[in-house]
This record gives C-alpha cells, sequence and structure tokens, in this order.
C-alpha cells in the first residue's frame, strides 16, 4: 500500500428536509451570498423559492443559467464580477455538477485579481477562495465532496478539471428527494458518471483488498438502485442509495494507498465534450467498455477476471479471457440496458475530428502514465471503435 496524506473538510448533511438548517449553516459566513444556479430547473421543483425563503434577511446577488458542461465564458468571468462589484462572502450553490463546478471556479477567481484562466490552466496557483456550500440536485458527479470542478472554454476547446483544495465545499446539503425530477437521461448519465469513477479507480497498480470491495460494492450498488430510480424515479431508499455512491467517486476515498489513477475514460471523454458539447455520463458509457477491450491483455487479466466475478456474479470456472470479455460486454450491456446511445455518433460525434481531438487528449491529458498507457495512436483507436 502506497503513503497518502488525505483530508476532505465536507461537512455533509444528508436526508429529507436537512435544508432547514440552512441558515443556520449560512450564518457562520458573512452576510452577502452570490447563489448560483442553472437553466430553471430549482425553480420547477420549488427549491429555489425555498432557499429564499429561508435566507430573507440575507443580502442575496444571484447567478443564473449555469450551462451543463459549465462555460468560463461568460458564466465564471460573470460570476467573479458579481463577487467583486458586491464584496460577496460566501457562494451558495444550488444544483447540478455543474453548478458546482462552476461556483468552484468562481471562489477562487473572486479572490485574484488577474484573468481566472491563470488559476484553472494552473498557471498561477490561487492563494484564497470564497467559501463554498452547496445544495446539489442531481447524483452523478461527486462534485459536492470533492476539490474539483471542470471548466469548459469553448474557443480553445479546452474543458480542464480544476483541482485544488480550497475548492473543497465547506457544507453539502444532500437530500434525494430533490432528485426525484431528474429525468431518464440525466439519471443514468449520472449512474453511469459514477460508476465510472469507481472503474478508474479500481483499474489500477497496489490495490488492496479493502478497497476492490468498496468499487465492488459501489458498482453493484450503482446498478441496482440505479435501476430502481429509472423504473420509480421517487423512490426514495433508490434515490438515497444512489446519491451517497455518486458522493464517494471523486474525492479519492476509493482508492486510497493504491497507486494514483490516470482517469484515462475521463481524459478522452473531457475532450469530447470540451468538442462537441455532449452529455458527460453518456461519453463515459461510450468510451469505458471500448477502452475495457482496448486495455485488456496478460497483464490487465487479472483485474478484469476479479470485476467480472465480484461485479457481475461471473462463473470463476471459466476460462480466464472468457470472464474477462464476458465482463467487458456485461458493462456495455448494463449501460445499454438504461438507455444510454452506446456509439459517438448517436451523440453527434463523427470521424472528422478524431485526429485533432486524439491530439489534444494526448498532449493535454497524461494518459501515457496511466494504469494502461495510451499513446496518441491508442486514444484515435479507442475513440473510432466508439462511432
Ligand atoms: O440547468 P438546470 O435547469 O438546473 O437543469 C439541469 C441540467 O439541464 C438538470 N437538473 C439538475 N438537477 C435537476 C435537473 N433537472 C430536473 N430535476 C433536478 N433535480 O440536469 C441537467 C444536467 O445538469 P449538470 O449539472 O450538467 O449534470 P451533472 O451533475 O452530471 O454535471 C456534469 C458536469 O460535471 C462535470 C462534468 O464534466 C460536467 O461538466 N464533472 C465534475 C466532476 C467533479 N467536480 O468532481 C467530476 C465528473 O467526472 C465530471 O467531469
Ligand atoms: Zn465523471
Amino acid at each position: 500500500m502506497q503513503n497518502f496524506d488525505y483530508m476532505t473538510p465536507t461537512r455533509l448533511i444528508f436526508g429529507k428536509g436537512v435544508i432547514e438548517k440552512l441558515p443556520k449553516v449560512m450564518a457562520q459566513f458573512g452576510p452577502k451570498i452570490l447563489l448560483t444556479y442553472g437553466g430553471g430547473s430549482i425553480k420547477k421543483i420549488g427549491l429555489y423559492q425555498k432557499v429564499l425563503e429561508l435566507l430573507k434577511d440575507r443580502e442575496i446577488v444571484e447567478l443564473s443559467d449555469i450551462q451543463p458542461n459549465p462555460k468560463y465564458d461568460p458564466s465564471v468571468l460573470d460570476g467573479v464580477r458579481l463577487c467583486k462589484e458586491h464584496n460577496v462572502d460566501v457562494i451558495l450553490a444550488v444544483g447540478g455538477g455543474s453548478v458546482l463546478d462552476c461556483s468552484k471556479a468562481i471562489a477562487a477567481g473572486a479572490c485574484y485579481d488577474g484573468d481566472p484562466w491563470d488559476l484553472i490552466s494552473y498557471k498561477v496557483k490561487a492563494k484564497a477562495a470564497l467559501p463554498i456550500v452547496d445544495i446539489i440536485t442531481l447524483a452523478a458527479t461527486g462534485s459536492e465532496y470533492d476539490s474539483g470542478g471542470v471548466i469548459s472554454r469553448t474557443e480553445t476547446n479546452d474543458k480542464i478539471g480544476y483541482i485544488d483544495p480550497l475548492l473543497y465545499p465547506r457544507v453539502s446539503f444532500l437530500d434525494p428527494t430533490y432528485t426525484f425530477t431528474v429525468s431518464k437521461k440525466q439519471t443514468a448519465a449520472g449512474i453511469a458518471d459514477a460508476m465510472n469513477h469507481t472503474i478508474e479507480q479500481y483499474f489500477t497498480e497496489d490495490t488492496t483488498l479493502l478497497n476492490d470491495g468498496f468499487c465492488e460494492s459501489m458498482l453493484r450498488s450503482l446498478m441496482v438502485n440505479g435501476r430502481k430510480c429509472l423504473e420509480n424515479p421517487e423512490d426514495y431508499t433508490a434515490r438515497a442509495e444512489m446519491m451517497l455512491a455518486c458522493t464517494y467517486g471523486c474525492n479519492r476515498i476509493l482508492s486510497l494507498g493504491n497507486s494514483p489513477s490516470g482517469w484515462p475514460c475521463h481524459g478522452i471523454e473531457h475532450a469530447l465534450s470540451a468538442y462537441y458539447d455532449i452529455t458527460h455520463g453518456e461519453g463515459l458509457a461510450i468510451i469505458t467498455p471500448r477502452w475495457m477491450t482496448h486495455i485488456l491483455n496478460e497483464r490487465t487479466l487479472p483485474r478484469f477476471v476479479k470485476y467480472g466475478i465480484n461485479v457481475f456474479g461471473i462463473d470463476a470456472n471459466l476460462d480466464k479471457w472468457e470472464i474477462a470479455r464476458k465482463a467487458i460486454d456485461e458493462t456495455y450491456r448494463f449501460f445499454e440496458s438504461i438507455n444510454i446511445p452506446m456509439h459517438l455518433r448517436e451523440v453527434g460525434i463523427d470521424e472528422s475530428r478524431i485526429g485533432e481531438m486524439a491530439h489534444h487528449i494526448a498532449v493535454n491529458e497524461g494518459l501515457d502514465q496511466a494504469y494502461a498507457p495510451l499513446s496518441e495512436k491508442d486514444i484515435a483507436e479507442i475513440i473510432t471503435a466508439s462511432l
């Protein structure tokens, strides 16, 4: 097991009705709040109105219309400007991962005098960030429990995972009932996203029985409860377990002591959604089985065998290669069974920019350092196989 230095400073407040604690939580920060949200789902579910009512004696500035795959321009830039103009003390992000990620970049940009892109692109290390509180309304990214935010810059086709311990939310409210209205498409994308977060951390070196078991249990739980959420969107128990599983996805808790993962599927998907603005979880579901097929070899075989037996219950007496291939097939079939489009063409991506994207990924994502190192040629082959 490798050494590690680990802390997640985020307070999680979980369950039905926990929003009643919001005024007390917000009172520990200064009086001025930047309330951030997306295209209106929080108004449809009555959450926006509830937040304003609970915080009626506070000074609130709003940033709305944060898009999926949140954009540097205008959302991050507008948010930074509002924070500076109004001397904001704390950001309250209400929505999905995109709203929270955007808020994280704003939090750092608000405490920096230069161009916020300097921070997001790692040219300059942030010295401070505004505190962030969030009410997450979509189970998927785990942004509510991690220190990263993913920001897209359209004109350069960049989609960068900006990570800094300063960006951990101080407090995350997780009420599964807010996820009842998430569409089937976004619910399925959320399942695929959280499953892939787990898979990225499972396929590494120096793994332990402990971490492997945690990952395998995550995957089984996400498949069982994910299906239940799709069948009955108001199944509280299923939504709750899915929400908690998603929360564990990206804060390293699944892989403490393992060798670091290169997060190859994310490296590839981020370029796909930077170039084509596709839904993150769908892109991952399409890439994952093709990536698995590409990296299956003598060295990686035992991992696939373990994955197949412990996650999908494949007969351990079968030939090892058969188990591995069945495991990849089961992965594909699960995503297909929850109605995710399983070909890039179905989400509007053709072969025309594969070379350009593969080059961008190879230069920017460091996938030659992954568990199964990927060259530019490997990346192009995986994307081509996903068409
Ligand atoms: O904009 P609104 O109107 O709020 O609608 C959103 C949006 O259209 C809707 N939605 C959210 N909550 C809802 C709801 N609709 C009905 N009822 C609700 N309760 O869902 C749509 C998608 O929302 P979005 O926030 O984009 O989804 P998600 O949470 O999956 O976030 C995706 C973004 O997170 C990044 C992805 O790359 C992508 O940009 N990621 C962030 C990570 C992190 N911070 O750790 C890790 C991930 O790997 C991922 O890369
Ligand atoms: Zn993800």
